[in-house]
């Protein structure tokens, strides 16, 4: 088995999916353009039945795209398919990526649907996206809630029908990492075709497992990876493909697996994201947040002012942030302080360092956040000029 992981990004599409993350059809190109500079192997440039305009949009993706494949979902409907298809004929490798739901509840409170109903769509579904191009991707929606041996005969059956990667969601966020990995490794033994195949997870963050649930299905053999960047998406969000592709960069002797990401544009891929959609992501997230290479309290700067690696798993350069940052405020050391002003172009001697120093401890405690501008004022305040100081010019 190979070890080189698939990466499918769904930004476009399930990303899109989220409340106030629709973007208009030149921002989704511009972002699909993005994506294929940061290197992911396919985008899934939107649900073409949804509206003419998501037509109109994947169309101008999958021809002003090259290098990823491009790939547009569709129900298991024949007009979604032939939409589907209309959407990405146009492009260098195009995908349709089919879908039905298999668990109990969906079948029979949402489809309505017989068991072996479910089966007949899929068998129709997936040969007629295989009679109009070589690369079909199907899902079963839901798989995590439903009755394995059903998912078994299901992805059975779309093998025999061509489908050419099996796809297995966590829909709703439900499983456990270790849930997880058994059921990819299930469907893994059981289903005869599957070594032809590539099998595929997808899995939403609803108890905040995501990231966790997905390297459980790497490692139970699962190669393809669908996620979203920033980890937008359904209710709680995709798996963040930054997390996924950083943790099998930083642990790649553990996780013994690669991909072909150019990981020094993950944090590019992120801000434009942001931009196009006006949303931020918190200052705490994994790999992309504000904070993810900040440090403020006085040990951690310390350190890691003496040596990085005394704080930092990967380094900021290595997803595309020009460096880190020593954030200011109540917890951090007279070093910081020091580095920061120096950076500044602000040089003290010892006594005008101690000076601003406790003067700016002082305002630290009287305010919860001290801007760089204002310990810059802080500093000539105290009249701390060049020659004052004795400690150098600024
Ligand atoms: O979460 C899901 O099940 C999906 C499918 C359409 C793959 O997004
Ligand atoms: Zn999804």
């Amino acid at each position: 088995m190979s070890n080189r992981v698939v990466i499918f990004d769904t930004t476009l599409r399930d990303g899109e999916q989220s409340p106030g993350f629709s973007m208009s059809a030149g921002e989704k190109l511009e972002m699909a353009r993005q994506l294929a500079r940061l290197g992911v192997d396919v985008i899934e440039a939107g649900f073409p039945v949804s509206s003419p305009g998501e037509l109109e949009a994947v169309q101008h993706i999958a021809r002003g795209v090259r290098g990823p494949a491009i790939c547009a979902l569709a129900r298991t409907d024949p007009r979604d398919i032939d939409l589907a298809w209309e959407a990405v004929r146009g492009a260098e490798h195009p995908r349709i990526h089919t879908f039905i739901a298999t668990s109990p509840i969906h079948m029979e409170r949402k489809l309505r649907m017989t068991p072996d109903e479910v089966r007949l769509h899929t068998q129709r579904a997936v040969a007629r996206a295989r009679s109009l191009v070589a690369d079909v991707e199907f899902s079963a929606e839901d798989a995590t809630r439903s009755d394995p041996e059903f998912l078994c005969r299901i992805f059975d059956d779309a093998i025999a029908s061509g489908a050419t990667t099996i796809n297995i969601p966590d829909t709703v966020g439900y499983a456990l990492p270790d849930e997880f990995g058994t059921l990819v490794r299930t469907v893994l033994e059981r289903v005869p075709g599957m070594d032809r195949v590539t099998v595929s997870v997808h899995c939403h963050n609803d108890l905040g497992l995501a990231t966790a649930n997905t390297l459980a299905g790497l490692a139970a053999g699962a190669r393809q990876v669908e996620g979203t960047i920033n980890g937008t998406g359904e209710r709680a969000g995709n798996v963040a493909l930054e997390e996924v592709i950083m943790a099998v960069a930083t642990r790649r002797e553990a996780l013994g697996l690669s991909t072909a990401i150019e990981t020094t544009q993950l944090h590019p891929t992120s801000r434009l994201l942001c931009a196009l959609t006006g949303n931020d992501v918190q200052p705490n997230k994994a790999v992309v947040g504000a904070n993810a290479f900040a440090h403020e309290a006085g040990i951690h700067q310390h350190g890691v002012l003496m040596d990085r690696r005394t704080y930092e798993i990967m380094t900021p350069e290595s997803i595309g942030l020009p460096h880190n940052r020593l954030v200011l405020g109540k917890h951090s050391g007279r070093h910081a302080f020091q580095k920061v002003l120096e950076d500044e172009g602000v040089r003290l001697g010892a006594e005008a360092l101690d000076g601003a120093f406790a003067r700016f401890k002082e305002l630290c405690d009287r305010k919860k956040r001290v801007t760089l501008k204002e310990i810059v004022a802080l500093v000539e305040e105290l009249r701390i000029t060049p020659a004052a100081s004795g400690g150098g010019a600024r």
